[in-house]
C-alpha cells in the first residue's frame, strides 16, 4: 500500500521546474496553482515573478509552457489574461491517479512526515454536575480531533481532565455521612438518568442544609479540609460521587457514540500529589510570588479594568490549590512524563485568559520548551434559534440529553419518511446514526471558534449544508453498487471523462491534502466543508452522468468506480468526525 501523489501536487512541480528551467534567475518560485473551473488548475505565480524580475509576465508565462517538457500529465496549458496558466490534465492522469487512491487502504494519504505525540484534553465535564451543551462541543470536536490526528500518524494520548475536586464537595460529602445510604444501589446496575438524578437529588438537598444551618455550614468546612489531607473515609465517599458521575458520564457518551475510555480519564484529583511541588518551584524560581498573601504570576499585557495587573493565582492566601495549579502540574506530567511534543486543549473560549496564562507561566518555569507546542482549540457559544445563549423556553439551560433525544426523534420521522424498505427496527437504528450524526456534525461545520446556532430543523435537513445530505450520497451510491450486481466498479484510463466527472475527480484527489491542513491547523469544519462538497460535486455528476445506462461497458464501469471511491471517501471522512455512514437511508 503506497501513499498517492496528488495530481495538484504534479503538477506544481513540473510548473516549478519548468519555470526554473526557463528563468534560473528566479530561483525556487511558487507557482501558486490552485483549482479552476475554466480548465482543472490555473497558476498565477507568474505575475509576481515578473514583477520582481521586471519583465512582462504574459512573456514570462510563454517561456514558462515552452520548457515545460513534454509529459502524459497535462494535456493543455496555455497563457491567459495577464499572465496566468490554465491547464487542462489528460483524463488518463486522473483516473490513474484516483485508480492508485483506489488500490489503498488509506486511500492514498500519506503519513504526516514528522509526527509526534499530542496530548489531548478533551470531553472535561464536572462531576455531581449536568453536562450541558459547551461539554458536548468540547467532546464532539475534541474526538474528531484525535481520529484526525491518529490518521495522519501522530500518537495522540487522550485526557479527560474531569472536574473532580474542589470546596464544593465538602457539602456533597458532608451530606453523605450524615445520610449513608443516598448512593446505595441496591436493585444492581442503574442507568445515566437515575445516577444524575440521584445527584440532583443530593446536590439540593446538601445545597439547601447549607444555606439554612450554620453547623451544616461549619461540619462541611471541616470535611474539606478532611478531603484536601486525604482522610481515607472522606474519600471514600468522594470516591462514591466521583463513580456515581461516571455512570451518567458514559451514557451520555455511549449516546453520543463515543468510545471514551476510563484509563484517559484524568480528572483534576489526579494531580494532587504534584500541587504542592509545582508551588514550590513557581516559588523558588521566582516566576510566582507572594502577592496579599496569595501566590501568584504577574503578566505585563493582562490588566484589569483598573489598569492593574490581574494575575494567575496558583496558591490561594488560605492555602488551597485552585484550577491552575492543577493545570500547571498537568502540563508537567504531560509533557514530562508522557513526552507531549503538543498540548492540546479542547475548550471553551472563555477561558482563554486562563490557558493565556497558564501556558506562558509554564514556559517561564521551562515546563515548555521551545519544541513543545500548546494550544487552546476555543470554541464559542451554542446559542438557540433566537440567538441568544442557549435555555428552554421556561430559561433553564437544556439538558444535553433531552437535546440528544430530540435529535434522534426529528431524524427518525426523517428516515421514516424516505424508507421504503426498512424494518421498524432499522429505521430506529438509521434513525439514531443519522440524528446524533446531525448533531455532530452541526457542531462541526462551523469554525469552531464561532457562536453557532443549534437549529435542530436546519440540522436534520436534507438539503443545504448537513450530516444527512452527506449520509444519503453516501446510501445512495451504496444502492446504486447493489443495482449494478455483477458489474463491478473497474478504473478506465482511456475512457473521456465528462466535465462533471472531472470536477468529481479532482477533489476527490484532493482528501489528503484537505486532511493534512485540518490535521496541521485544528480544523475539523474544513473536513465538513470538504465532503459536503464532494456529496454535492457526486449529486451534480449523478444528474449529468448515467452510471448504469452509460453507453458503453467502459464508461459503466468506470463511472460505477467513480461512485465507488466516493462512497469510500464520504465514510472515511464522516467516520473521521464520528458520524456514521448508513449502508441504507
Ligand atoms: N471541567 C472544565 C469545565 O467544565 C473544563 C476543563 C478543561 N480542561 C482543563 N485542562 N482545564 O469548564
Amino acid at each position: 500500500m503506497a501513499p498517492v501523489t496528488s495530481l495538484a501536487s504534479t503538477v506544481d512541480q513540473r510548473i516549478a521546474d519548468a519555470l526554473s528551467a526557463a528563468l534560473p534567475e528566479a530561483g525556487s518560485a511558487d507557482p501558486l496553482l490552485r483549482r479552476s473551473d475554466r480548465a482543472d488548475f490555473q497558476a498565477n505565480g507568474i505575475l509576481a515573478l515578473a514583477k520582481k524580475l521586471k519583465g512582462n509576465p504574459r512573456e514570462l508565462a510563454g517561456q514558462v509552457v515552452a520548457a515545460l517538457a513534454d509529459n502524459d500529465v497535462i494535456k493543455e496549458i496555455e497563457v491567459s489574461g495577464p499572465g496566468f496558466l490554465n491547464i487542462t490534465l489528460t483524463d488518463r492522469a486522473i483516473v490513474g491517479t484516483l485508480a492508485a487512491r483506489a488500490a489503498d487502504d488509506r486511500l492514498g494519504v500519506p503519513f504526516a512526515a514528522h509526527p509526534g505525540t499530542t496530548v489531548i484534553d478533551y470531553a472535561q465535564p464536572n462531576v455531581a454536575k449536568e453536562m450541558h451543551v459547551g461539554h458536548l462541543r468540547s467532546a464532539v470536536i475534541g474526538a474528531a480531533m484525535v481520529e484526525i490526528l491518529e490518521f495522519t500518524g501522530e500518537k495522540v494520548v487522550r485526557r479527560h481532565h474531569i472536574g473532580d475536586w474542589g470546596t464544593q464537595f465538602g457539602m456533597l460529602i458532608q451530606y453523605l455521612t450524615e445520610h449513608p445510604h443516598e448512593l446505595d444501589h441496591q436493585g444492581g446496575d442503574i442507568d445515566g438518568e437515575t445516577a444524575m438524578s440521584n445527584l440532583n437529588r443530593l446536590y439540593k438537598a446538601s445545597r439547601a442544609l447549607f444555606d439554612s444551618d450554620e453547623e451544616f455550614k461549619a461540619r462541611s468546612r471541616d470535611r474539606v479540609v478532611a478531603l484536601q489531607a486525604g482522610d481515607k473515609e472522606t474519600l471514600a465517599l468522594w470516591q462514591k460521587f466521583v463513580d456515581e458521575s461516571k455512570i451518567y458520564f458514559y451514557s451520555v457518551f455511549d449516546k453520543l457514540d463515543m468510545e471514551i475510555h476510563d484509563p484517559d480519564v484524568v480528572g483534576e484529583s489526579g494531580y494532587n500529589d504534584m500541587l504542592e511541588e509545582t508551588c514550590r518551584i513557581l516559588e523558588e524560581t521566582g516566576v510566582a510570588v507572594r502577592s496579599e498573601g496569595a501566590l501568584c504570576v504577574f503578566f505585563d499585557d493582562v490588566l484589569g479594568p483598573d489598569g492593574n495587573q490581574v494575575p494567575l493565582i496558583v496558591k490561594k492566601s488560605n492555602g488551597g490549590y485552585g484550577y491552575a495549579a492543577t493545570d500547571l502540574s498537568a502540563i508537567r506530567d504531560r509533557v514530562g512524563r508522557l513526552d507531549a511534543t503538543t498540548l492540546l486543549y479542547v475548550v471553551d473560549a472563555r477561558q482563554a485568559l486562563h490557558f493565556r496564562m497558564v501556558f506562558e507561566t509554564a514556559r517561564r518555569a521551562g515546563w515548555l520548551g521551545e519544541g513543545t507546542k500548546a494550544v487552546q482549540l476555543a470554541f464559542g457559544t451554542v446559542l438557540g434559534k433566537d440567538g441568544k445563549p442557549f435555555k428552554t423556553r421556561e430559561g433553564e439551560t437544556v439538558r444535553l440529553e433531552d437535546l440528544l433525544d430530540e435529535a434522534v426523534e426529528r431524524a427518525t420521522a426523517v428516515v421514516r419518511e424516505k424508507a421504503r424498505d426498512l424494518t421498524e427496527q432499522e429505521i430506529a437504528e438509521r434513525g439514531g446514526q443519522v440524528g446524533i450524526g446531525a448533531v455532530k456534525y452541526a457542531d462541526l461545520s462551523t469554525s469552531a471558534v464561532r457562536d453557532y446556532k443549534f437549529d435542530l430543523d436546519q440540522m436534520v435537513s436534507l438539503n443545504g449544508d448537513t450530516s444527512v445530505y452527506i449520509q444519503y450520497a453516501y446510501a445512495r451510491i451504496q444502492s446504486i453498487v447493489r443495482k449494478a450486481g455483477d458489474v463491478r466498479p473497474a478504473p478506465h484510463a482511456e475512457v473521456e471523462l465528462a466535465p462533471a466527472e472531472r470536477a468529481l475527480g479532482l477533489h476527490l484527489d484532493r482528501f489528503g491534502e484537505a486532511l493534512a491542513e485540518v490535521a496541521a491547523a485544528y480544523e475539523p469544519h474544513k473536513l465538513a466543508a470538504y465532503l459536503y462538497q464532494l456529496a454535492s460535486l457526486f449529486t451534480t455528476f449523478y444528474d449529468q452522468c448515467p452510471v448504469l445506462k452509460a453507453e458503453s461497458p467502459a464508461l459503466v464501469e468506470n463511472r460505477l468506480f467513480l461512485c465507488d471511491l466516493t462512497a469510500r471517501t464520504l465514510k472515511q471522512g464522516l467516520a473521521l468526525l464520528g458520524i456514521r455512514s448508513p449502508e441504507r437511508l
